[in-house]
Protein backbone atom coordinates (compact mmCIF):
# COMPACT_ATOMS: atom_id res chain seq x y z
CA UNK A 1 0.00 0.00 0.00
CA UNK A 2 1.31 3.13 -0.67
CA UNK A 3 2.47 5.66 1.70
CA UNK A 4 -0.40 8.85 2.74
CA UNK A 5 1.54 10.28 5.57
CA UNK A 6 5.34 10.08 6.52
CA UNK A 7 5.95 11.91 9.36
CA UNK A 8 9.60 12.03 10.61
CA UNK A 9 11.27 12.99 13.76
CA UNK A 10 8.27 15.00 14.77
CA UNK A 11 8.70 17.26 17.83
CA UNK A 12 6.21 19.87 19.67
CA UNK A 13 7.56 21.98 21.99
CA UNK A 14 5.00 24.59 23.74
CA UNK A 15 5.64 27.94 25.42
CA UNK A 16 3.94 27.57 28.52
CA UNK A 17 4.70 30.92 30.45
CA UNK A 18 8.29 31.33 29.39
CA UNK A 19 8.67 27.66 30.60
CA UNK A 20 9.28 25.43 27.15
CA UNK A 21 7.45 22.19 28.00
CA UNK A 22 8.16 18.75 25.20
CA UNK A 23 4.84 17.70 24.36
CA UNK A 24 6.06 15.26 21.43
CA UNK A 25 9.74 14.14 21.37
CA UNK A 26 10.83 13.12 18.23
CA UNK A 27 7.99 10.40 16.44
CA UNK A 28 8.31 8.97 12.98
CA UNK A 29 5.60 7.13 11.24
CA UNK A 30 3.89 6.16 8.27
CA UNK A 31 0.46 5.78 7.61
CA UNK A 32 -0.88 3.86 4.65
CA UNK A 33 -3.41 5.07 2.23
CA UNK A 34 -6.92 4.02 3.20
CA UNK A 35 -5.40 2.92 6.51
CA UNK A 36 -7.35 3.17 9.76
CA UNK A 37 -5.33 4.21 12.42
CA UNK A 38 -6.21 4.29 16.44
CA UNK A 39 -4.04 6.52 18.59
CA UNK A 40 -3.82 5.38 22.50
CA UNK A 41 -1.82 6.24 25.35
CA UNK A 42 -2.88 8.20 28.41
CA UNK A 43 -4.23 12.02 28.77
CA UNK A 44 -1.59 14.06 28.24
CA UNK A 45 0.68 11.71 26.44
CA UNK A 46 0.51 13.88 22.58
CA UNK A 47 -2.16 12.32 21.21
CA UNK A 48 -4.06 15.42 20.05
CA UNK A 49 -0.87 17.44 19.59
CA UNK A 50 0.18 14.62 16.89
CA UNK A 51 -3.35 14.65 15.88
CA UNK A 52 -3.20 18.47 15.02
CA UNK A 53 0.00 18.26 13.87
CA UNK A 54 -1.01 15.96 11.06
CA UNK A 55 -4.14 17.85 10.12
CA UNK A 56 -2.39 20.96 9.48
CA UNK A 57 -3.98 22.65 12.49
CA UNK A 58 -0.70 23.54 13.99
CA UNK A 59 2.95 23.63 13.60
CA UNK A 60 5.83 21.24 14.50
CA UNK A 61 8.76 22.70 16.39
CA UNK A 62 10.72 20.10 14.50
CA UNK A 63 10.95 17.39 12.20
CA UNK A 64 8.47 16.67 9.19
CA UNK A 65 4.94 15.73 8.38
CA UNK A 66 4.09 15.37 4.60
CA UNK A 67 0.40 14.17 3.76
CA UNK A 68 -0.51 13.29 0.29
CA UNK A 69 3.05 14.99 -0.71
CA UNK A 70 2.29 18.18 1.12
CA UNK A 71 5.16 19.28 3.11
CA UNK A 72 3.08 20.66 5.88
CA UNK A 73 6.24 21.65 8.21
CA UNK A 74 7.05 24.25 5.28
CA UNK A 75 3.61 25.73 4.81
CA UNK A 76 2.36 29.06 6.45
CA UNK A 77 -0.69 29.78 7.76
CA UNK A 78 -2.27 30.63 4.70
CA UNK A 79 -1.23 27.76 3.16
CA UNK A 80 -2.24 25.28 6.20
CA UNK A 81 -5.58 26.84 5.88
CA UNK A 82 -5.81 25.60 2.35
CA UNK A 83 -4.58 22.35 3.13
CA UNK A 84 -6.93 21.56 5.96
CA UNK A 85 -10.03 23.01 4.02
CA UNK A 86 -9.39 20.86 0.91
CA UNK A 87 -7.77 17.59 2.49
CA UNK A 88 -9.18 17.42 5.92
CA UNK A 89 -12.22 16.23 7.95
CA UNK A 90 -12.14 16.91 11.46
CA UNK A 91 -14.48 15.08 13.95
CA UNK A 92 -14.33 16.27 17.51
CA UNK A 93 -14.79 14.69 21.04
CA UNK A 94 -17.76 17.76 21.71
CA UNK A 95 -19.17 17.55 17.64
CA UNK A 96 -18.50 21.40 17.32
CA UNK A 97 -21.67 21.96 15.30
CA UNK A 98 -23.01 25.51 15.15
CA UNK A 99 -25.85 25.84 16.94
CA UNK A 100 -27.38 28.59 14.73
CA UNK A 101 -27.18 26.71 11.02
CA UNK A 102 -29.62 23.96 10.29
CA UNK A 103 -28.36 20.46 10.00
CA UNK A 104 -28.13 21.02 6.06
CA UNK A 105 -26.23 24.13 6.48
CA UNK A 106 -23.65 22.56 9.04
CA UNK A 107 -22.85 19.98 6.72
CA UNK A 108 -22.71 22.00 3.66
CA UNK A 109 -20.61 24.84 5.64
CA UNK A 110 -16.99 23.31 5.02
CA UNK A 111 -17.83 23.36 1.21
CA UNK A 112 -18.78 26.84 1.18
CA UNK A 113 -15.90 27.42 3.42
CA UNK A 114 -13.44 26.03 0.64
CA UNK A 115 -15.37 28.40 -1.93
CA UNK A 116 -16.51 25.53 -4.05
CA UNK A 117 -18.95 27.23 -6.60
CA UNK A 118 -20.61 23.49 -7.32
CA UNK A 119 -23.80 24.11 -4.92
CA UNK A 120 -25.63 21.49 -6.86
CA UNK A 121 -22.97 18.77 -6.30
CA UNK A 122 -22.41 20.32 -2.96
CA UNK A 123 -25.99 19.82 -2.21
CA UNK A 124 -26.18 15.76 -3.23
CA UNK A 125 -23.35 14.97 -1.62
CA UNK A 126 -24.74 16.52 1.85
CA UNK A 127 -28.24 14.81 0.77
CA UNK A 128 -25.91 11.41 0.09
CA UNK A 129 -23.98 11.83 3.79
CA UNK A 130 -27.06 12.36 5.44
CA UNK A 131 -29.09 9.90 4.14
CA UNK A 132 -26.02 6.73 4.47
CA UNK A 133 -25.94 7.86 7.82
CA UNK A 134 -29.64 7.33 8.85
CA UNK A 135 -30.19 11.31 9.68
CA UNK A 136 -31.52 12.83 6.62
CA UNK A 137 -34.56 13.38 8.35
CA UNK A 138 -32.68 16.25 10.47
CA UNK A 139 -32.20 17.80 7.77
CA UNK A 140 -33.88 21.29 8.59
CA UNK A 141 -33.58 20.73 12.27
CA UNK A 142 -31.01 22.09 14.58
CA UNK A 143 -28.72 21.03 16.77
CA UNK A 144 -30.09 21.25 19.71
CA UNK A 145 -33.28 19.22 18.62
CA UNK A 146 -30.63 15.97 18.10
CA UNK A 147 -29.26 13.53 20.49
CA UNK A 148 -25.74 13.13 20.77
CA UNK A 149 -24.94 10.06 19.14
CA UNK A 150 -27.29 11.66 16.08
CA UNK A 151 -24.94 15.30 16.46
CA UNK A 152 -21.65 13.21 16.09
CA UNK A 153 -23.25 11.86 12.72
CA UNK A 154 -23.57 15.05 11.65
CA UNK A 155 -20.23 16.32 12.64
CA UNK A 156 -19.32 12.94 10.30
CA UNK A 157 -20.90 14.21 7.34
CA UNK A 158 -19.09 17.90 7.90
CA UNK A 159 -15.79 16.50 7.83
CA UNK A 160 -16.60 14.21 4.68
CA UNK A 161 -18.36 16.57 2.64
CA UNK A 162 -15.40 17.89 0.93
CA UNK A 163 -14.12 14.51 0.15
CA UNK A 164 -11.24 14.48 2.94
CA UNK A 165 -7.64 12.81 2.06
CA UNK A 166 -7.92 12.00 5.33
CA UNK A 167 -10.60 12.05 8.12
CA UNK A 168 -9.38 13.14 11.80
CA UNK A 169 -11.47 12.21 14.44
CA UNK A 170 -10.33 13.62 18.24
CA UNK A 171 -11.97 11.01 20.89
CA UNK A 172 -15.26 10.73 18.67
CA UNK A 173 -16.96 7.97 21.29
CA UNK A 174 -15.95 10.13 24.21
CA UNK A 175 -19.07 12.37 25.19
CA UNK A 176 -21.21 9.36 23.73
CA UNK A 177 -23.40 6.36 25.38
CA UNK A 178 -22.05 2.99 24.81
CA UNK A 179 -24.54 2.02 21.87
CA UNK A 180 -23.87 5.59 20.26
CA UNK A 181 -20.54 5.39 20.56
CA UNK A 182 -20.18 1.59 18.78
CA UNK A 183 -23.14 3.20 16.02
CA UNK A 184 -19.92 5.69 15.29
CA UNK A 185 -17.53 3.53 15.32
CA UNK A 186 -19.73 1.45 12.90
CA UNK A 187 -20.21 4.49 10.56
CA UNK A 188 -16.09 5.29 10.62
CA UNK A 189 -15.14 1.65 9.95
CA UNK A 190 -17.68 1.99 6.60
CA UNK A 191 -16.42 4.57 4.94
CA UNK A 192 -13.22 3.40 5.73
CA UNK A 193 -13.61 0.11 3.86
CA UNK A 194 -15.20 2.58 0.82
CA UNK A 195 -11.12 3.62 1.32
CA UNK A 196 -11.58 6.16 3.41
CA UNK A 197 -8.00 7.01 5.24
CA UNK A 198 -8.68 7.38 8.95
CA UNK A 199 -6.98 8.29 12.11
CA UNK A 200 -8.56 8.37 15.28
CA UNK A 201 -7.27 9.38 19.14
CA UNK A 202 -9.45 7.05 21.22
CA UNK A 203 -8.19 5.61 24.61
CA UNK A 204 -10.85 3.06 24.86
CA UNK A 205 -9.06 -0.23 23.37
CA UNK A 206 -13.13 -1.78 22.50
CA UNK A 207 -12.75 2.00 19.81
CA UNK A 208 -9.38 1.28 19.13
CA UNK A 209 -9.73 -2.61 18.36
CA UNK A 210 -12.03 -1.07 15.39
CA UNK A 211 -8.91 0.38 13.66
CA UNK A 212 -6.90 -1.73 11.60
CA UNK A 213 -3.61 -0.68 13.58
CA UNK A 214 -2.88 0.97 17.03
CA UNK A 215 -0.13 2.91 18.17
CA UNK A 216 0.58 3.54 21.52
CA UNK A 217 1.81 7.18 23.10
CA UNK A 218 3.29 7.89 26.05
CA UNK A 219 4.68 10.78 27.29
CA UNK A 220 5.30 12.16 23.72
CA UNK A 221 7.17 8.84 22.39
CA UNK A 222 5.59 6.19 20.23
CA UNK A 223 6.10 3.16 22.01
CA UNK A 224 4.14 0.85 20.27
CA UNK A 225 2.48 -0.40 17.12
CA UNK A 226 0.25 -2.97 17.04
CA UNK A 227 -2.74 -4.57 14.65
CA UNK A 228 -6.20 -3.54 16.05
CA UNK A 229 -8.70 -6.43 15.91
CA UNK A 230 -8.86 -7.55 19.84
CA UNK A 231 -10.31 -5.32 22.26
CA UNK A 232 -8.63 -7.27 25.15
CA UNK A 233 -4.98 -7.82 24.00
CA UNK A 234 -4.88 -3.92 22.94
CA UNK A 235 -5.70 -2.89 26.82
CA UNK A 236 -3.09 -5.14 27.91
CA UNK A 237 -0.40 -3.68 25.88
CA UNK A 238 -1.48 -0.09 26.37
CA UNK A 239 -1.13 -1.52 30.35
CA UNK A 240 2.28 -3.07 29.48
CA UNK A 241 3.78 -0.29 27.67
CA UNK A 242 2.81 2.09 30.13
CA UNK A 243 4.23 -0.44 33.18
CA UNK A 244 7.32 -0.37 30.86
CA UNK A 245 7.56 3.04 30.61
CA UNK A 246 7.12 3.95 34.17
CA UNK A 247 9.82 1.49 35.57
N1 LIG B 1 -1.53 24.79 23.62
C1 LIG B 1 -0.81 24.23 24.61
N2 LIG B 1 -0.01 24.94 25.40
C2 LIG B 1 0.72 24.38 26.37
N3 LIG B 1 0.72 23.06 26.64
C3 LIG B 1 -0.06 22.27 25.90
C4 LIG B 1 -0.88 22.80 24.84
N4 LIG B 1 -1.54 21.77 24.28
C5 LIG B 1 -1.16 20.67 24.93
N5 LIG B 1 -0.29 20.95 25.90
C6 LIG B 1 0.37 19.99 26.81
O1 LIG B 1 1.00 19.00 26.02
C7 LIG B 1 0.79 17.71 26.57
C8 LIG B 1 0.13 16.83 25.54
O2 LIG B 1 -1.18 17.34 25.31
P1 LIG B 1 -2.22 16.60 24.36
O3 LIG B 1 -1.59 16.38 23.03
O4 LIG B 1 -3.47 17.38 24.40
O5 LIG B 1 -2.39 15.20 25.08
P2 LIG B 1 -3.54 14.09 24.98
O6 LIG B 1 -4.40 14.42 23.80
O7 LIG B 1 -2.81 12.79 24.82
O8 LIG B 1 -4.28 14.13 26.27
C9 LIG B 1 -0.03 17.91 27.84
O9 LIG B 1 0.84 17.91 28.93
C10 LIG B 1 -0.68 19.25 27.65
O10 LIG B 1 -0.89 19.89 28.88
MG1 LIG C 1 -6.41 14.92 23.69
Amino acid sequence: MSCLVEITDLKKTYDTGGVAFEALKGISLDISVSDFVAIMGPSGSGKSTLLHLVGGLDRPTAGSVKVDGHALHTMDETALAKFRRTHVGFVFQFFNLVDNLTIQMNVELPALLAKRKDRRAIRKRANELLASLGIAEQAPKYPWELSGGQQQRVAIARALINHPTLLLADEPTGNLDGASGQEVLDILNAFNRRGQTTLIVTHDAVAAAEARRVLFLYDGRLVGDAPGGDARRIAQQLAGSEQECVG
